[in-house]
């Protein structure tokens, strides 16, 4: 209780957490504190459980409290202050009796414990009664089952859930047509795959150096060097095992705890997922479908702070295909100029699916960018390659090694196969070859069949995407109806799980990537099966679309 005489006169604090066990709620704790700084909102903010060195210790996440109107000196104040609160506090009460029949040690807390901080003019209260269950960390056996905070901060994969949903069905025997996953429905190229077993036959099934074979780093500078304009040297690249894995390890290379990474909405699902296993906070950008979903430079602008350590960019863009222009990169790479703090993750990795007039443009190849930009690429949509996990960072070797240095401590080099395959990859010329463009042009007819299909549908608003392999439809005039037997559609997951119930299409909710108004279609599938699919979607929504609201 030093802590508490260190800062007497200073601060009082008032934490109760009430326990309910077995329908019985038990007062856990009562202690009354109160923090006096200035300039803070009512927030509520959560302690979270973690170990060190074998001991627990709770930390409190008040990256909520850290206001942009705050002066940074506030928020560090605020930031050292209230870790050494939590900590001292919880640590003074790791084991809690109750009479003499029960002790529950902190451990067994439920994990976070909610607090809410007060305002009261300049004063900063943490005073509110919480109310948490007591779901108690050991199961049957007394093994400890509480999870890390990095995982109860993140949220699980909807995409993945709807298509392991949508595969059960069709496991069931149920006709489902799955336009839910973000994988081409062609083969690998047949050379490609001929590699890859080349490589099983002669042998190259060892480790493979963590920054992946020199071959193929040579062979990704040239094809940087003549396709994007951007010149790098091997030991500027790093090859992971897909480019979902070259992301996250350039985010967390460079992010710290209150750092804040702007991500323009609808986002590739993982994005604000991977900012927070960085301990950092996504800022969502919205964009607007009458703007086809590009950034608009000025709320970017508005956004920036001295906080702001990435900005994520994805073009050609999943969830809705749009590109950003050559103009549009230029006026945001003119702003990201002005804040020395600031990098970017441009994710590249549909760049060759794209549709003419559109054209792609690399955000390190523009003036003074080279430096601030970690460009990332991959194999799986490109080249079909989806299951050989193949991608891989571009950028400033001081950046690109730390990428590696994370690679070398989690999975070490990407599959020595897959590379011997990705170098055949490369090697079938500009954008991929013939191989390439066959499979961009199916993927064209079906975006034309798909556009005129929904433009036609009563209820919808559609923007024409410009690449990739997606539609992001806003179906909003659909919520608040009541489908019989279904019940009151009020937003995109339930949107979703009608048309799957209903019509047997798997597709994704937008609220998957940050805008609730949408569903997004891959076509990646037939275009025999999207024709049936467009129908199955109309038929659905007939009885929707009589009843009135
Ligand atoms: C925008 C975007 N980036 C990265 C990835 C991950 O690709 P990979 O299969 O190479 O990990 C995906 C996959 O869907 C994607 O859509």
């Amino acid at each position: 209780m030093t802590f508490i005489k260190f800062v007497k006169g200073i601060v009082l604090m008032d934490l109760v957490i009430l326990v309910e066990s077995i329908g019985v709620v038990y007062d856990l704790v009562k202690m009354a504190l109160m923090w006096i700084v200035s300039g803070f909102l009512s927030e509520e903010i959560d302690l979270l459980k973690g170990k060190v060195m074998g001991a627990p210790f709770w930390n409190a996440n008040c990256n909520r409290c850290r206001k942009k109107e705050n002066t940074v000196e506030m928020n560090r104040q605020f930031d050292r202050l209230m870790v050494i609160l939590m900590t001292e506090m919880l640590a003074a009460i790791s084991t809690i009796t109750f009479g003499d029949q029960y002790s529950i040690s902190l451990s067994a807390l439920p994990n976070p414990i909610r607090v809410r901080i007060m305002q009261k003019g300049n004063k900063v209260e943490l005073n509110k009664r919480v109310k948490a269950k007591a779901k108690t960390d050991f199961d049957d056996t007394g093994i400890d089952i509480s999870l890390s905070h990095k995982v109860n901060a993140v949220k699980p994969s909807k995409t993945v859930a709807i298509s392991d949903h949508a595969a059960t069905l069709l496991q069931a025997g149920v006709p489902v047509i799955r336009l839910a996953a973000g994988e081409p429905d062609f083969d690998t190229p047949a050379v490609i795959a001929e590699a890859g077993m080349n490589a099983i036959r002669e042998g190259y099934t060892r480790y493979s150096p963590n920054a992946g074979t020199l071959e193929l780093r040579q062979a990704i500078c040239y094809k940087l060097k003549e396709e994007n304009g951007i010149t790098y040297t091997p030991d500027e690249i790093v090859v992971s095992n897909g480019a979902k894995q070259s992301v996250v390890q350039a985010v967390l290379a460079v992010c710290s705890p209150g750092d804040e990474v702007i991500i323009p909405a609808p986002f590739y699902t993982s994005y604000p997922e991977m900012a927070r296993l960085a301990d950092a906070t996504p800022v969502i950008l919205p964009t607007h479908i009458s703007n086809n979903f590009v950034l608009d430079p000025k709320l970017l602008e508005a956004n920036l702070t001295e906080r702001s350590r990435l900005l994520i960019l994805c073009s050609p863009c999943n969830p809705t295909g749009s590109v950003y222009s050559k103009k549009l990169l230029e006026e945001i790479a003119q702003i990201v100029a002005k804040h020395p703090r600031l990098l970017v993750i441009s994710d590249e990795i549909y760049e060759h699916i794209i549709y003419a007039p559109a054209t792609h443009t690399s955000f390190a190849s523009l003036p003074g960018m080279w430096d601030k930009t970690l460009t990332v690429n991959g194999f799986s949509k490109t080249f079909a390659m989806t299951g050989w996990r193949l991608g891989y960072v571009a950028g400033p070797k001081h950046f690109v090694a730390a990428c590696g240095k994370i690679q070398s401590q989690f999975t070490s080099g990407a599959s020595s196969i897959s590379q011997k395959a990705g170098v055949a990859a490369l090697g079938l010329g500009y954008a991929g070859g013939e191989a390439v463009s066959t499979m961009v042009k199916a993927f064209k007819e079906r975006r034309d069949f798909l556009v005129e299909s929904f433009r036609k549908m009563d209820g919808v608003k559609i923007s024409e995407p410009q690449g990739a392999f997606y539609l992001f439809i806003d179906f909003s005039s659909y919520y608040g109806r009541e489908a019989e037997g279904f019940g009151i559609i009020d937003d995109s997951d339930s949107l979703c799980r009608y048309l799957l119930d209903k019509g047997q299409v798997a597709l994704v909710p937008g609220s998957a990537f940050g805008d609730d108004t949408c569903i997004r279609i891959s076509y990646a599938d037939s275009l025999i099966n999207l024709k049936i699919a467009v129908e199955r979607i109309k038929k659905a929504l007939i009885p929707l679309s009589s009843v009135s609201l």
